[in-house]
């Protein structure tokens, strides 16, 4: 098992080091791969990732990524969307899951559910043509696009309360209706029950009844948006990690960006971080990862957490408070 270990910039380079130490602690036989990628490394070269560093990543089974800062420049080519596209990663999955102690937005904690969000086309299809008076960007939505997301989905849900809500927009788009039929077929051959949600009444119904859903499927840039919306209900973005899975590649990314605002503190809150470690565990199959909830559960009541969360702790002490707590009870 090959790891690709990109930290980023900001926070990126105090969160990722942390999470290491976590996933060190089970004493894997990993290689790791350090790349340097990102903001920091393009003002010093010109360049925020090569044509080599993708071919040193696809001799990687995985990546562990922090997080970039982004620049408006046309030079300056997107870290995360050259590795999406190019490793052809699907599937974005980003759990939704309350932690023991911290209370979201909402107040509740009942809920139990995961985000498949459609990861390559939809409108990030970057077919656009920008005119003085027109401009205009094409939602491309394809059958093998849908039918593998709404696959992955199906999947998913038979691990689980074998429920896939599926969000659209169909009463305005043509191509949601085809998305949402594409999906509705996948269910039906998966002996998976469904309904579908109109993406604007999704919104509402995830603030008022976050408990009623299991497996969520929907398309890129309603993906986009509702993801973030969900990472409110967990209560901080320092919390909530995501992957990006495709049929060779997996990449998995806390949900936050390089926060410049407390980089170089020490202060970040690792505990997307290391989810992500755990989302990383279980796509290898390693059986172990429950530890890594057990682990955040004792730093949470213990208090051992950094100030966005109330705490006083590093970002260094809360990464080795739960790698020790894995090490003690693997
Ligand atoms: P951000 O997520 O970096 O920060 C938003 C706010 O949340 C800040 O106040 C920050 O201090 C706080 N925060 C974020 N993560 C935290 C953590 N782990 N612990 C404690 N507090 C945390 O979003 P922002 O400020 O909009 O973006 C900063 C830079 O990051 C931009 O250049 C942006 O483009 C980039 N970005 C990169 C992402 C990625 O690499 N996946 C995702 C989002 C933004
Ligand atoms: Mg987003």
């Amino acid at each position: 098992m090959k790891l690709a270990v990109i930290e980023g910039d900001g926070i990126g380079r105090e969160v990722i080091p942390a999470a290491v130490k976590v996933l060190d602690a089970f004493g894997l036989d990993f290689e790791k791969v350090p790349l340097e990628l990102g903001y920091t490394r393009w003002e010093r070269t010109g360049t925020a990732i090569s044509n080599s560093d993708i071919e040193t990543i696809k001799g990687c089974d995985a990546i562990l990524f922090g997080a970039v800062t982004t620049v408006q420049d046309p030079n300056y080519k997107s870290v995360l969307l050259t590795i999406r596209k190019e490793l052809d990663l699907y599937a974005n999955i980003r759990p939704v899951k309350p932690l023991p102690g911290i209370i979201g937005v909402t107040g509740r904690s009942d809920f139990d559910f995961i985000l498949v969000r459609e990861n390559t086309e939809g409108l990030y299809s970057g077919i656009e043509e920008i005119g003085p008076d027109l401009c205009w960007t094409k939602r491309v939505v394809t059958r093998k696009g849908s039918e593998r997301i709404a696959e992955y989905a199906c999947k998913l849900a038979k691990k689980r309360r074998n429920k896939l809500t599926i969000v659209h927009k169909s009463n305005v788009l043509k191509s949601d209706k085809f998305f949402l039929n594409i999906c509705r077929q996948t269910a039906t051959a998966n002996g998976v029950e469904y309904e579908d949600m109109l993406v604007d009444s999704m919104a509402y119904s995830l603030m008022m009844h976050p408990e009623k859903y299991d497996v969520v499927v929907t398309t890129n840039l309603f993906g986009d948006i509702l993801s973030d919306m969900c990472a409110a209900l967990v209560g901080s973005l320092g919390l909530v990690p995501s992957a990006n899975i495709g049929e060779k590649y997996a990449f998995f990314e806390p949900v936050h960006g390089s926060a410049p605002d407390i980089a170089g503190k020490g202060i970040a809150n690792p505990l997307a971080a290391i989810l992500c470690v755990k989302m990383l565990l279980e796509w290898m199959g390693e059986q172990r990862y429950p530890v890594i909830d057990e682990a955040i559960a004792h730093v949470l009541l213990k208090k051992i957490i950094t100030p966005d969360l109330g705490g006083k702790a590093s970002t260094l002490e809360v990464g080795n408070a739960v790698a020790e707590f894995v090490a003690r009870h693997l």
